[in-house]
């Protein structure tokens, strides 16, 4: 959070948050990268700030031989450690700067992993051309429209194809966005399902993140003709002391911080349920 921009829960349109997280990717790559680099390492793949690794995890199962889609990749940290274990995979993001980022530790590693720039929300990929998808914290969390981003990863996939996202616990919403004693009160609805949106004196967002409650994502999950696996709540280890802005071990040793949702295709296509967009569409997260 900003400390001297206005904050304040309100809705914010897809193309408005869509604008607002490229120019702040943009412009915050360079902090973003220097601040975390070293955690997120520059062929490792970590779900969350509870450290918890898809080497141990294997959340997306066998991935030797897979084409693989990462899903606002930021700097490709994931997408080098799938290389390394035998997959294909292919990253995208909205943000130029952190692509850049991506090049640099590409060329670094002596890791050719193909750089996409792209909206979650719109897919510049054929159908059926992925066998898995995966993202840690990428995209979902800044999208207004994340019933979009599960319906394009649903296209890309191939039928029985895994996608396995995390992205802030929607339980977070209910408390301030401190990692201190502060953030253990719950200060706002969980059904609230306004944006968090900072915006300058002219009232234009400068980030903006999105809410849902567990039962929006099911709902958003199921519509797209996606089966839900399962919802890993990473516990926060005993010999983790270091904070991500909010997640701190404090926190964490009390309440979830990060929900991985662990999906796979249909093996046919199924039509929306009846009722699906029931849920109102509509903290801050990981930067
Ligand atoms: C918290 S970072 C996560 C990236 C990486 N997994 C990591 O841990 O650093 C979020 C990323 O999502 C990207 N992003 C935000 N909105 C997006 C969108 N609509 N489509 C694609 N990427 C998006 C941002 O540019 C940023 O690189």
């Amino acid at each position: 959070m900003t400390v001297n921009e206005p904050v304040l829960r309100r809705v914010s349109e897809p193309a408005e948050s869509a604008l607002a997280a490229r120019r702040w990717w943009d412009a915050g790559a360079a902090d973003y990268q220097a601040e975390h680099g070293a955690f997120l390492g520059d062929c490792d793949f970590v779900w969350g700030p509870e450290r918890l690794r898809e080497e141990t995890a294997r959340l997306l199962g066998d991935v030797t031989g897979r084409r693989v889609l990462e899903v606002g990749c930021g700097a490709a940290q994931c997408s080098r450690w799938l290389a390394g274990q035998g997959a294909h995979p292919v990253a995208f993001d909205l943000s130029a700067a952190q692509l850049r980022h991506g090049a640099m530790l590409n060329q670094r590693t002596a890791t050719a992993v193909p750089l996409v720039q792209a909206d979650a929300q719109r897919l510049p990929f054929a159908d059926s051309s992925f066998d898995l998808a995966c993202s840690a914290y990428g995209a979902v969390p800044f999208v207004a429209d994340s019933a979009a981003v599960m319906r394009e990863i649903a296209r890309v996939l191939r039928p029985g194809g895994r996608w396995v996202f995390s992205t802030t616990h929607p339980v977070r919403w209910c408390f301030r966005d401190d990692a201190g004693p502060k953030g253990l009160v719950v200060e706002s609805s969980y059904f609230d399902r306004r944006a968090y949106v900072e915006q300058d004196g002219a009232g234009r967002a400068t980030y903006v993140e999105h809410h849902r409650t567990i039962g929006d994502r099911v709902r958003e999950i199921v519509a797209a003709g996606l089966v839900l696996e399962d919802i890993v709540e990473p516990e926060w280890p005993d010999d983790l002391e270091q904070a991500w802005a909010q997640w701190s071990p404090l926190r964490g040793r009390l309440m979830p911080g990060t929900a991985v949702f662990v999906t796979r295709r249909g093996r046919t296509r199924s039509a929306a349920p009846a009722g699906s967009a029931r849920a109102a569409a509509g903290g801050s997260a990981r930067r």
